[in-house]
């Protein structure tokens, strides 16, 4: 049985996840209109991967016989300057993701819920590829050149993700 105060932690990440999912759906769009498809492709992809994130916490609550409950989602913003300013973007709310992730086995550990944080792992692994990705694409995009233009060669690489 889950513990009351990991139940509500991790039901506070389930919604967190939804809102990656969410924002990078909203970044999929603002590249929608950039026209900018290969990059469209992938924070599409990415928001599904988001909304997997979110239904292993859901199922995982479940599963320990506690209730998730969903809360309200927040909406993302709709508008960049550019696919540098996403990317940035990207990479800090990652970095902000790890952070809840760590707080998380750091509840894990204080309420000694060994099953959780064993799940927990999956995602602390999970976080370094997310970081590594984005802060890899925020690299590739600055040494093109922030520059509309010179994106589509970048866009089309990028849009192979599958
Ligand atoms: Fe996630
Ligand atoms: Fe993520």
């Amino acid at each position: 049985m889950l513990g009351k105060t990991v139940e509500e932690a991790l039901n506070r990440q389930i919604n967190r996840e939804l809102y990656s999912a969410y924002l990078y759906l909203a970044m999929s769009a603002y590249f929608e209109t950039a026209n900018l498809k290969g990059f469209a492709k992938w924070m599409r992809i990415q928001a599904k991967e988001e909304q997997s994130h979110a239904f292993k916490f859901y199922d995982y609550v479940i599963a320990r016989g506690g209730k998730a409950s969903l809360l309200p989602i927040e909406a993302p913003r709709a508008k960049w300057a550019s696919a540098g300013k996403v990317f940035e973007d990207v990479y800090a709310h990652e970095q902000k993701v790890t952070g809840m992730i760590n707080a998380l086995v750091d509840l894990a550990i204080k309420e000694k819920d060994h099953a959780t944080f064993e799940v927990l792992q999956w995602f602390v692994k999970e976080q370094v590829e997310e970081e590594e990705h984005a802060s890899e694409i925020l690299g590739k995009i600055k040494s093109i050149g922030d520059v509309p233009g010179h994106l589509f060669y970048l866009d089309h690489e990028i849009g192979k993700r599958e």
